[in-house]
């Protein structure tokens, strides 16, 4: 976009683009942001903020090409790309490559209609690593096909995105029925639709598990999309959806040697009210401390949450095979497994996770590679 005006005004610039909007950059964030401020070659902020006037003031500013050229009058002469004014508006967010839009989903997709993708492309191709990626941003879960049956194929995958997040349950970590489990999902009991380690700060973003045996009775997957359950709450009780929103409850976790703990709410939401994560696990949930007086209400709004993760009508069921690999926002969708009876045959899924930083960035990294190609 051009600019087709430029205008100083008290305390700001006001910007008339050619489209005929106008955008209104108050002096102080004019000069924060003024690229001389940046570091050459890191490209970080180096300027102090104190060393500023606390109202800068601006005498003139004037198109050179494709820039603005800003004169302050202590002397500072700014040149500002129109692209940085453009893409910085105050009041909208800049444009975000790894910002993707959700699309929700519920039974009706049906476990057919998750997105699938081949793992020797994911891990020879780039352009396959970001279609895969921007399928698991937009619908919170798609499937891997085709890993080989080495322990570590799943990890080599979600290596391709950035390192994996290191939780008490180690770095990666072995879904099997065990003699002496510390969490119900070693155990061959059936786990009701949850979110993993609610009881963390900040709980693992993307999870995955890498199926390498599936062989005893039971044990089929079941997923239900977290935003889509909280977006008809929010719709058929908004009493309901608030509480859960506005109320923290405890979480914890502890065996022999950990105790973790933390209070947040079951839904999140974001300062412009939109919903960014759920944490739900009734197994974990810790003992609620809201006053008595609330409690009922919370009880009522926690159920009627609860009763949606019940209804099939959200529900996808599949039973992973060996060499498939199920990836999904941890922090969005739930999971959970049937019980299964071990004595029929061997189950064993390898999983590990990503958080969503480094999910995130990875996109980034990949969008910025593909404009170059697009650019050359
Ligand atoms: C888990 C889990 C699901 C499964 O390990 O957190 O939910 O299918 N496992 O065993
Ligand atoms: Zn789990």
């Amino acid at each position: 976009m051009t600019i087709a005006d430029l205008a100083v005004l008290p305390g700001m610039l006001a910007v008339t683009w050619t489209d005929g909007t106008l955008t209104r950059y108050p002096t102080i964030w004019l000069r924060d942001n003024c690229l001389s401020g940046l570091h050459p070659q890191t490209q970080e902020r180096t300027l102090d903020l104190l060393s500023l006037d606390q109202s800068p003031e601006l005498l003139a500013a004037g198109r050179a090409g494709s820039h603005v050229e800003l004169r302050y009058a202590d002397g500072h002469v700014s040149t500002m790309p129109l692209a940085f004014l453009d893409g910085h508006r105050p009041g909208t967010a800049a444009a975000d490559a790894a910002a993707m839009a959700k699309t929700l989903w519920r039974a009706d997709l049906g476990s057919v209609g998750i997105p699938r993708h081949r793992a020797s492309s994911i891990l020879a191709d780039d352009a396959a690593l970001h279609a895969w990626l921007v399928d698991t941003a937009a619908s919170g879960l798609t499937i891997v096909e085709g890993l080989d049956d080495r322990v570590s194929a799943g990890t080599d995958i979600a290596g391709r995105i950035g390192f994996l997040r290191r939780t008490n349950f180690g770095t990666t970590f072995e879904v099997v029925s065990k003699p002496d489990p510390n969490n119900l999902a070693y155990t061959s009991v059936a786990l009701p639709l949850h979110t993993d380690l609610p009881n963390q700060e900040v709980p693992p973003g993307y999870q995955f598990l890498h199926c390498l045996a599936n062989g005893a009775q039971g044990g089929g997957s079941v997923f239900a999309d977290g935003f889509a359950i909280a977006a008809d709450l929010r719709t058929e009780d908004p009493k309901a959806f608030r509480l859960l929103s506005e109320i923290a409850i405890p979480f914890r976790f502890h065996d022999e040697g950990t105790d973790i703990s933390v209070r947040q709410p079951v839904l999140t939401l974001d300062e412009h009210d939109d919903l960014i994560e759920v944490r739900f696990n009734a197994h974990i949930a810790g003992v609620f401390d809201m006053p008595s007086d609330r409690m009922p209400a919370y009880y009522d709004a926690y159920r009627a949450f609860m009763a949606k993760t019940r209804d099939p009508a959200y529900h996808l069921t599949l039973k992973l095979e060996a060499g498939q690999m199920v990836v999904f926002d941890n922090r969005r969708v739930l999971h959970g497994r049937e019980a299964f009876d071990p004595s029929t045959g061997h189950r064993h899924l390898h999983g590990c996770y990503v958080d969503r930083g480094e999910f995130a960035s990875r996109l980034r990294v990949l969008a910025r590679h593909r404009e170059r190609v697009v650019a050359a």
